[in-house]
């Protein structure tokens, strides 16, 4: 499929820089890789490291790679480790290759983390932040370095293990922040305050930095679910309990869960309703359903009886795998034909430019819950929408004076 420019996943600007690169004789691909290894100065392994039912990384491909890089070998290689794997796992490679193989070959084992977001890979891998090179080796640094100085951005060179844990506390971090955005978010709710107002103030503070603030329903996708797990594995393998982390983990689940409270607080029991879904992918511009939030949201509403209407402008395919007995719809505006609420779950693009007056008529009760803050409360409120969002002001409509209004306003519209 490579060879033929085809993509296996969906992620903008891939196909087009792969295949200037392909046209420029520049990359190239193969099944052969003792083939591969033998013709290359450096190898990078970018195998996968899914979660064990302990919530360990799973370190079989790496090692399946490992020992035929070795058996492979002709000379002196740099094998790189682009994978998110646990500390001291370097050292494991190391030992593998060495024991597999057939001559006795120099190689040095780097650790170089990988930090792209999925949906923006091409714009963060040509523009990093940071690029790290965990190695004990001189020989193995110095290319490493020459290797990566066209990136021009700050080259970090350290050791093996601390390059593994920069990795894990990273986005491990990166989780932290958005569990706390989220509980500032519940807070502000309950309050009266605004939650994208106070992460505007909070970001401007070059300390805390305005990136990964937006409240929501929770990280998903492949990485922060199952590196805040493994972390957590690690930390407990060696004899430490990482508590702040795990309670990262326990906020982001409850949170997956508001959206349903919310209608039910509205709405009342479920059973019978028809829910509209905008969004099914874990995040924008991506097809990738990995722990997407959407997958627990829907299981949730079905098992309470409501029925499911759902779009996602590109992960449709992906979502049938996972998400069955639902009607999967070809636009925003098909989802909520009819639906008694719509749930904003991702937030593409093409929401944020929704014909609001279509959808209150489409909608058989103008209810739009939206997990990703994706509207002006105001501006849904003076259309006369229900409206709730993640930590906002107005979600007084579900509390107190409001709460009674809402109600009425429900009942009149079933009517
Ligand atoms: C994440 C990291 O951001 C990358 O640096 C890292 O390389 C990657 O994991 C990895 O380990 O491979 P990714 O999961 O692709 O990247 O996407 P993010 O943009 O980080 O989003 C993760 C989740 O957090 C999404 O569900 C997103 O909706 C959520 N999120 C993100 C929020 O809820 N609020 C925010 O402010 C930011």
């Amino acid at each position: 499929m490579l060879e033929n420019n085809i993509m296996p996943i969906y992620e903008p600007g891939l196909k087009e820089l792969v295949k200037k690169n392909q046209d420029e004789g520049r990359i190239s691909f193969t099944t052969d890789l003792p083939g591969a290894v033998q013709k290359s100065d450096v190898i990078f392994i970018a195998v996968g490291t899914p979660s064990l039912s302990n919530g360990e990384a799973d370190l079989q491909y790496i090692e399946a790679v490992a020992r035929e890089i070795g058996q492979a070998m002709n000379g002196y290689k740099i094998v790189v480790d682009k994978s998110t794997v646990p500390v001291g796992t370097g050292d494991r490679v190391r030992k593998i290759i060495s024991e597999s193989q057939t001559g006795e070959y120099g190689f040095d084992v780097v650790s170089a983390p990988e930090f792209l977001r999925e949906g923006c890979a091409v714009g963060d891998t040509l523009n990093p932040d940071r690029i790290i090179i965990g190695t004990s080796s001189k020989k193995a640094a110095q290319i490493m370095d020459e290797l990566h100085k066209p990136f021009n951005a700050p080259i970090v060179i350290t050791d093996v293990r601390s390059a593994e844990m920069i990795k894990y506390a990273s986005n491990a971090f990166l989780a932290t922040k958005i569990s706390f955005i989220n509980e500032i978010a519940n807070i502000c709710e309950k309050v009266g305050a605004d939650v994208t107002e106070v992460a505007r103030g909070m970001g401007y503070d070059k300390r805390i930095g305005n990136q990964f603030l937006m409240a929501g329903i929770g990280y998903g996708g492949s990485c922060f679910p199952k590196d805040t797990k493994a972390l957590i594995q690690i930390a407990g393998n060696a004899d430490y309990d990482f508590e702040l982390l795990k309670s990262v983990i326990k906020v982001n689940q409850i949170q997956r869960y508001k959206p349903i409270k919310k209608l039910i607080s509205i709405l009342g029991e479920l059973q019978g309703r028809t829910v509209g879904i905008l969004g099914l992918a874990f995040k924008p511009n991506t097809d990738d359903m990995r722990e997407a939030p959407s997958v627990e949201i829907i299981t949730e509403l079905k098992k309470l009886g409501a029925g499911i209407k759902a779009y996602d402008p590109v992960a449709g395919d992906e979502a049938r795998k996972v998400i069955k007995d639902i009607e999967y719809c070809s636009d925003p505006y098909e989802t909520m034909d009819g639906a008694d609420a719509v749930i904003l779950v991702t937030e593409w693009e093409e929401f944020k430019n929704l014909d609001l007056d279509k959808m209150k008529k489409l909608l058989n009760i103008p209810l739009v819950i939206d997990g990703r803050n994706v509207f002006d409360p105001a501006e849904m409120q003076a259309k006369g929408f229900i409206y709730t969002g993640v930590g906002r002001r107005q979600i007084a409509y579900l509390t107190r004076e409001y709460r009674k209004e809402a109600a009425a306003a429900v009942e009149k519209l079933t009517k």
